[in-house]
């Protein structure tokens, strides 16, 4: 186990969750790189059969340290900005292993990403696929090309992170898909090079896969019929994990269920899983700073806030919140809130809860996804660190901010 208690304590891996807070104060993240190394193995075995590339979803987390420890593996990224492709490639994943994704590509990332050569460009709009042809003729290259398309399928997740509905912003429109092919297809600057498809986060069942994947298998045998060849077929994201209760679908699983929709068509498979990835290799360690009881109602006051973690705020997202140290006082309910400003910063609502008091150390469990790369310094709170831990070993690999630090971009003009 990545985050368990040996006496009472919890650890990550041989680390005492204490020993670092001692050391870098806190709130902080703490990621496993075992965790993150077994979570990468269990698709590459679980894909053995294809020829397949994990392109890991940068924005899941997007630290250097985390993207490099999957680069050093082997790992390709998915990406949705200018600027995790340039992290993708500052860690070291080549650029025949980066797919770009994202509805609202820029001129200057498509031409960026165009420049780089990289592994496919998914797009997702007729629009974009005559921009990325110009650049393409621009530059004298020819740019590869997917259609993410949309497969219209309910994933039965969130709907905030639902992604493969008709009426959702994301991928062209299945009726649309064929002729865009067929008219990019005839544009000097694209080389076709596959299909796309993404249909939601958090995925706990694998049928909505089944369905999109099956869809996918009807639309490549159409293209191909027609002449137009798919070297790759990108899955997406999507695999949920265990935030509560949970039960997801392994990737044994879900790899079952690509071997009975697309494995008969011998295409290289590319899959771009996030969460999956990072999500329980993360924790979030902060301390209670205050108590407090208003009528019946009792208030647990932490040193992390909504801008640290935004998933309860923004998706009612449960996250298991655990002591460091387990006191075995008793249990209460309470709410388990920040210090932000606001009412919807509050990690748990009506929770059970070993009582914490003043001071004590809490750990935020499965936050290594969605969490820092979310983040941000609402309310002037300084990004917290991010530690990394292997063995016995611990490393800062993104230091505090500090208000310096976030001044810096702040000017003020000189007729004050
Ligand atoms: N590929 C594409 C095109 C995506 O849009 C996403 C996630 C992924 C891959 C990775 O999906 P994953 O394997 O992580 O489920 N902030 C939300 C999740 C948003 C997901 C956005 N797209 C949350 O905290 O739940």
């Amino acid at each position: 186990m990545c985050f368990s208690y040996k006496n009472d304590e919890l650890y990550a891996q041989d680390v005492s969750i204490k020993d670092i807070a001692a050391q870098v104060g806190t709130p902080f993240y703490c990621y496993s790189s075992e965790k993150l190394q077994k979570n990468y193995q269990a698709y590459k075995s679980a894909l053995a059969q294809f020829n397949n590339t994990i392109c890991y979803s940068v924005k899941a987390n997007p630290n250097l340290a985390v993207v490099t420890a999957l680069a050093r593996l082997g790992s390709g990224a998915d990406v949705v900005s200018g600027g995790e492709m340039h992290i993708a490639l500052k860690a070291g994943i080549s650029a025949d292993k980066i797919v770009f994704s994202g509805v609202g590509k820029t001129e200057q990332e498509l031409r960026e990403a165009i420049k780089t050569q990289i592994l496919q460009i998914n797009a997702e709009s007729s629009q974009e696929v005559e921009t990325i042809n110009r650049i393409a003729l621009e530059l004298g290259l020819k740019a590869n090309v997917a259609l993410r398309v949309n497969p219209d399928v309910d994933a039965r997740t969130h709907i905030k992170i639902t992604t493969g509905k008709k009426d959702n912003k994301f991928g062209v429109d299945w009726d649309d898909a064929l002729p865009l092919y067929r008219a990019a297809a005839k544009m000097a600057g694209i080389r076709i090079s596959g299909i796309a498809l993404h249909i939601g986060s958090q995925l706990l069942d694998v049928e909505p896969f089944r369905f999109a994947f099956t869809k996918a298998a009807d639309m490549i045998a159409a293209l191909e019929q027609e002449g137009i060849s798919i070297g790759n077929i990108d899955l997406g994201g999507g695999l949920g994990i265990n935030y509560n209760a949970e039960l997801p679908p392994t990737c044994e699983a879900y790899a079952q269920v690509v071997r009975e929709t697309l494995g008969h068509l011998n295409k290289h498979i590319i899959a771009e899983p996030g969460r999956s990835i990072a999500g329980n290799a993360g924790i979030l360690v902060s301390r209670v700073i205050y108590t407090k009881e208003m009528g019946d109602k009792k208030f647990i006051i932490t040193d992390a806030g909504m801008n640290d973690l935004m998933r309860p705020a923004l998706y009612d997202a449960w996250h298991t919140i655990t002591p460091v140290a387990k006191k075995r006082a008793g249990l209460i309910i309470a709410d388990i809130v920040g210090p932000i400003c606001e009412s919807s910063d509050v990690f748990a609502k009506d929770r059970i809860t070993e009582a914490l008091a003043q001071g004590d150390l809490l750990a935020v469990m499965s936050a290594g996804a969605y969490g820092a790369s979310m983040s941000s310094i609402y309310n002037f709170r300084p990004l917290v660190p991010e530690v990394m831990v292997r063995g016995k070993e611990f490393f800062v690999v993104r230091r505090r901010l500090n208000y310096e630090d976030m001044l810096k971009e702040h000017a003020v003009p000189q007729w004050f």
